[in-house]
């Protein structure tokens, strides 16, 4: 067994695991849950320890599904014609979403009750009609794969939907990134190791969960 299987047993098990994508891409390392593993105390997790912004992942195939679009393609204003990220070819973001069942969104419990619902819907889409169960704009914002994943794009999307398929999770992942609380900068790679050191948590490049699932 080497680093990776651990990390995708710890998955399995519903665990957080922390993925730093590439010191050559955004150089961030993502807290990541199987989005059906989130609970309001991690959701608080999510937001003092990470610190970055709570997404959820989707597979391409699951926003084909609920026809969740990338969002830079209905935006009709001018701030979404030119694309000039500088990390990537494109940006994975789609929709906000809240479950219609909560009541401001931002609370822990009412974004863990929207990342619950959004795990839940993913594992079987054709049971789930989206628009009855989720209103947008919301509070979580969603993440749309690339199709063939880890061939086409290497973010914490396409990382964090392979690594659900690899330990036989459904495609719905919540990712944020861990900013460093003295700088607001990226976390460095070292003090990510460290935080899941000291927290018995798995932390894996994305280097070699490309060598292993790509
Ligand atoms: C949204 C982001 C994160 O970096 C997230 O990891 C998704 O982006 P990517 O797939 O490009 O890494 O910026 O908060
Ligand atoms: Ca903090
Ligand atoms: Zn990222
Ligand atoms: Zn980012």
């Amino acid at each position: 067994a080497d680093a990776v299987d651990d990390v995708v047993a710890a998955f399995r098990r519903g665990d957080p695991v922390l993925v730093h994508d590439a010191a050559d891409r955004e150089g961030e390392t993502d807290l990541v849950y199987p989005a059906e593993a989130v609970t309001p105390a991690a959701l608080a997790r999510l937001r003092n320890d990470a610190g970055g912004l709570v997404c959820v992942a989707l597979s391409d195939a699951v926003c084909r599904a609920f026809d969740l679009p990338f969002i830079q393609d209905v935006l009709d204003h001018p701030a979404s014609d030119d694309h000039d990220l500088r990390y990537d070819e494109r940006s994975s973001f789609s929709l906000t979403v809240n479950h219609r069942e909560t009541f401001t969104g931002i609370t822990d419990e009412d974004r863990a009750r929207t990342i619950v619902e959004l795990g839940r819907a993913a594992a079987d889409p054709t049971s789930v009609a989206f628009a009855e169960e989720f209103r947008a704009p919301g509070h979580v914002h969603l993440l749309r794969a690339a199709p063939d994943l880890l061939v086409d794009r290497e973010g914490h999307t396409e990382l964090g939907i392979a690594l659900a398929a690899e330990a036989g999770r459904a495609p719905a992942v919540v990712v944020c990134e861990m900013l460093d609380d003295e700088t607001g900068a990226a976390l460095p790679p070292a003090d990510a190791r460290a935080y899941a050191a000291r927290h018995g948590l798995q932390y894996v490049e994305g280097a070699a969960l490309l060598d292993r699932l790509a």
